[in-house]
């Protein structure tokens, strides 16, 4: 076990990155409380041989992290079960993978609570416990799409980049009295997750270039346990050098969009952009037809 610490709230958990995150704490010995909205696939989760032969204690609490009461929810059911919460990963998240021009309003505050007010609201609810312990560690799960202005990310992006700079004054302000932070700025990741999902539903193939730049979902979740191991501040997931790439997009900001139009990233979204946008049409029609 990792300090002291016993029990973790891991959002997302259901199915993607997510399960890969749970099955590492609970080789920590961990206590697990999973988060997410869809209940069944928690309790898949929570019941794969590989948990149960971990003997850790799992609680699954269906939770729309974008809904502040839902959250709180999570928090009680969490702390009457095991008393306490030592570690939280915010993992849940997620993108439309629209062009921006096509959002609503809603649109927009889904994303941005989705992405950054839903962590930002459970680091607030499980701060004062943490403090009062003088023991605890938040890991924000972000990306790299900022970073290299991914095609069409615009709302998904500012949120993960606000989480990114979230993360870095919580450590600056907490970590002295005990309570530490790290974020996980992830590129992209293969096997499992959106877009491994994307590639395989809207039928792409995949560049030598693309494929070389991505990692598996293991790396994320050894990635998590380096950051509560070694107190990190930030780790790069991605293959190569990924904290040069990014400081590399920060001198030269116009470099992103030169980038993805080279790798073939700018067209490839575009493609996913008109099938999400194709789909929301027929979901509508659907609707309509249904009145
Ligand atoms: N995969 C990548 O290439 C990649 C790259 C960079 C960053 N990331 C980040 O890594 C994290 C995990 O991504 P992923 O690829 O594993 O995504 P994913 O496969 O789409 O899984 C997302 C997880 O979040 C949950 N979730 C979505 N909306 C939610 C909501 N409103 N309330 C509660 N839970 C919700 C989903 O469960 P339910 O649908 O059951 O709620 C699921 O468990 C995200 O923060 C993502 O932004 C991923």
């Amino acid at each position: 076990m990792m300090k002291n610490y016993r029990t973790a709230i891991v959002t997302g958990a259901s199915y993607g990155i997510g399960p890969f995150i749970v099955r590492a704490l609970a080789k920590e010995g961990m206590n697990l409380v999973l988060a997410a909205r869809s209940g069944d696939e928690l309790e898949q989760v929570a019941t794969a041989a590989d948990i149960r032969a971990s003997g850790v204690h799992v609680l699954t609490v269906p939770t729309d992290v974008t809904e502040r009461e839902a959250l709180s929810a999570l928090v009680s059911a969490a702390e009457r079960t095991f008393g306490s919460v030592d570690v939280l990963v915010n993992n849940a998240g997620g993108d439309f993978q629209r062009e921006f021009h096509n959002y609503s309003a809603d649109d927009v505050e889904e994303m941005i609570q989705l992405n950054l007010t839903g962590p930002v609201e459970l680091t607030r609810l499980l701060l004062p416990g943490m403090l009062q312990r003088k023991q605890g560690h938040i890991v924000n799960i972000s990306s790299l799409g900022g970073s290299v202005g991914f095609p069409f990310t615009e709302v998904y992006s500012a949120a993960k980049d606000g989480l990114i700079a979230f993360t870095r004054v919580l450590r600056a302000d907490y970590r002295q009295a005990g309570v530490s932070s790290s974020v996980l700025i992830l590129g992209p990741i293969k096997d499992a997750g959106t877009g491994a999902r994307t590639m395989q539903e809207v039928n792409l193939p995949m560049s030598a270039m693309g494929k070389a730049s991505m990692s598996p979902p293991e790396a994320v979740a050894q990635a998590v346990l380096k950051s509560l191991r070694r107190d990190k501040a930030e780790i790069v997931v991605m293959p190569g050098p990924g904290r040069f790439l990014r400081a590399l997009m920060t001198l030269f900001p116009g470099m992103g969009s030169a980038m993805n139009q080279m790798t073939g990233s700018t067209h490839t979204m575009k493609q996913v952009a008109d099938f999400r946008e194709r789909q929301r049409e027929q979901l509508n029609e659907q609707t309509q037809a249904r009145i």
